[in-house]
């Protein structure tokens, strides 16, 4: 979340911003309630874990169900609530270690808290922590509030959360993601525009999620699902919610549950392209591998070739595509170093030297670059072991549809690893294809070489004939594009 230094005082004195206190707005919290309602119509008793203001539980008040809320904060407080002062991890544990749970509650209702300390807290706490939510993990505060939502719901309470969208992709939260599936029903998930918050100076990615507890009965693929893709602003968002314009789409085509899979929740994504996903992955024909961390690149890495530091070292491409120079250059004797100092570290020394390809790791956007002979690579994703198919893999990494399948669907957080690039799916190109996407990338990389990027009639090109070879739709494509023109927030 990016974050600036001013405090942003509530009337009660408390920085909200320290204490990550971003205050649902009111169109969201209406729809939450709706939602929950209609999940569950006949229910009287509502619970907020991290209550605030009250502003998620508001239109609960109004509609006259008894209402409890709980924070670590006591802030000025919207009338009707029932407040308990307390923190709510420890209140979970207390509950867990005397048996009194599932709790009575119909209704779950939390904006969790972004909290820019939370790792002074899970430090504070770890080993009770990591004992509480041994399935789960302690990566974050909301995983940790949502992992306990779900296990203090009665069979039938209904849960809305608007919540960090961090989960839904990375690998870490694979057993928070496991924890929804299995014990409850997905009804709504709905990514929000990354300028919700933005008034509040956060700038954080999140989305709307509907679960329904389960008792006994499994989640069935089958279920429908109200979902959305993430629109571009805040207004747009409000009028998909106000006027119920969600796609309804079964389970099956939200969770991606190939065997190098992670269970990961894609929204939005065409049913077309998600089947693209039951294909071989690159990393079954090609290694995806890491190379080395000097740990301390201002030592060893030199910008120019000088006496004695003349391998070319590729870090990490960034936004370039098809061409990009060397990072810098490693020592000669970077081997030996690697076995004198504890943490400079040489991983997959048998592809070292070997043409490939670099792919970049941080920022949005995806692209990958030629990697020549003689050179060595980073931490960052690298194909190796291409032989002659590596012209038409570089392009393909280059297209629109990879974009998209990257990060719209494999991650929508930022660190592109070389697992992620290992699972995504490899087309099945007929030979003529391929030979025309080796021919545009090579232009591709020839126009980066003499001038920084390539043509459109490159890019352009290459989407075409992916497209085709992928057997996409004209809508799906429309959809792509729509992605990878606005990737930074839209992802
Ligand atoms: C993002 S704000 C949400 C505020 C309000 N409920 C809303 O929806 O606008 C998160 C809230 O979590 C509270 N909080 C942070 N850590 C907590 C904890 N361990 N237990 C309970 N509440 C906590 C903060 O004080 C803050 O009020």
């Amino acid at each position: 979340m990016g974050r600036h230094d001013k405090e942003v005082l509530d009337g009660s004195g408390l920085d909200r911003r320290r204490i990550g206190y971003y205050a649902t707005p009111d169109f969201v919290a209406s729809y939450v309630a709706e939602r929950l309602l209609s999940v569950n119509p006949s229910g009287h008793m509502v619970f907020d874990p991290c209550v605030g203001g009250g502003e998620m539980v508001a239109p609960f008040v109004e509609a006259g169900k008894t209402v409890v809320g709980m924070d670590i904060h006591d802030y000025q407080r919207l009338q009707g609530i029932e407040f308990v002062q307390e923190d709510f991890l420890r209140y979970f544990r207390r509950a867990r270690e005397s048996g009194s749970m599932p709790l009575p509650y119909d209704y779950f209702t939390a904006n969790p808290p972004y909290n820019c300390h939370e790792s002074d807290y899970i430090r504070q706490h770890k080993s009770t922590l990591t004992h509480l939510f041994s399935g789960v993990g302690v990566l974050n505060m909301y995983s940790m509030f949502l992992a306990a939502m779900i296990q203090l719901a009665k069979p039938g309470a209904a849960i809305g959360v608007i919540i960090n969208d961090s989960f839904l992709t990375s690998k870490l939260h694979r057993g928070l993601r496991e924890l929804v599936l299995k014990y409850c029903r997905l009804h709504d998930l709905i990514l929000c525009p990354t300028d919700l918050f933005r008034k509040q100076e956060a700038d954080v990615r999140t989305c709307i999620m509907v679960l329904e507890r389960l008792g006994r009965d499994a989640q069935t693929m089958d279920s429908m699902v109200r979902t959305q893709q993430r629109p571009s602003r805040t207004s747009e968002l409000r009028l998909q919610l106000d006027q119920g314009k969600m796609d309804t789409r079964p389970l099956r085509d939200l969770v991606l549950s190939g065997g190098s899979d992670q269970k990961e929740l894609v929204v939005g994504c065409p049913e077309t392209v998600m089947r693209l996903f039951s294909m071989p992955r690159l990393g079954d024909y090609y290694p995806c591998v890491t190379g080395i961390s000097t740990g301390c690149d201002a030592r060893f890495v030199s910008s120019e070739p000088q006496q004695g530091f003349s391998v070319p070292f590729y870090k990490n491409p960034g936004s370039r595509r098809f061409f990009s120079p060397p990072d810098g250059y490693l020592p000669n004797d970077f081997l030996e170093l690697s076995e004198q100092i504890p943490n400079f570290t040489v991983r997959n020394k048998r592809h070292l030297f070997s043409e490939g390809i670099a792919c970049s790791s941080m920022g949005v956007a995806f692209g990958a670059c030629y990697r020549p002979e003689g050179s060595v690579f980073g931490v960052n994703a690298n194909l190796a072991g291409c032989g002659p198919d590596l012209w038409w893999l570089l392009a393909y990494l280059n297209s629109s549809l990879v974009t998209y399948l990257v990060r719209g669907v494999l991650l929508r957080s930022n660190m592109i690893t070389s697992g992620y690039v290992s699972r995504i799916p490899l087309l099945p190109l007929t030979e003529q294809a391929k030979d025309q996407l080796s021919q545009l990338a090579v232009r591709g990389y020839r126009q980066a070489r003499k001038k920084g990027t390539a043509d459109t009639a490159v890019s352009g090109g290459i989407n075409a004939l992916v497209y085709r070879e992928a057997g996409l739709y004209q809508t799906d494509i429309d959809h792509i594009e729509r992605f990878c023109s606005d990737v930074v927030r839209r992802t």
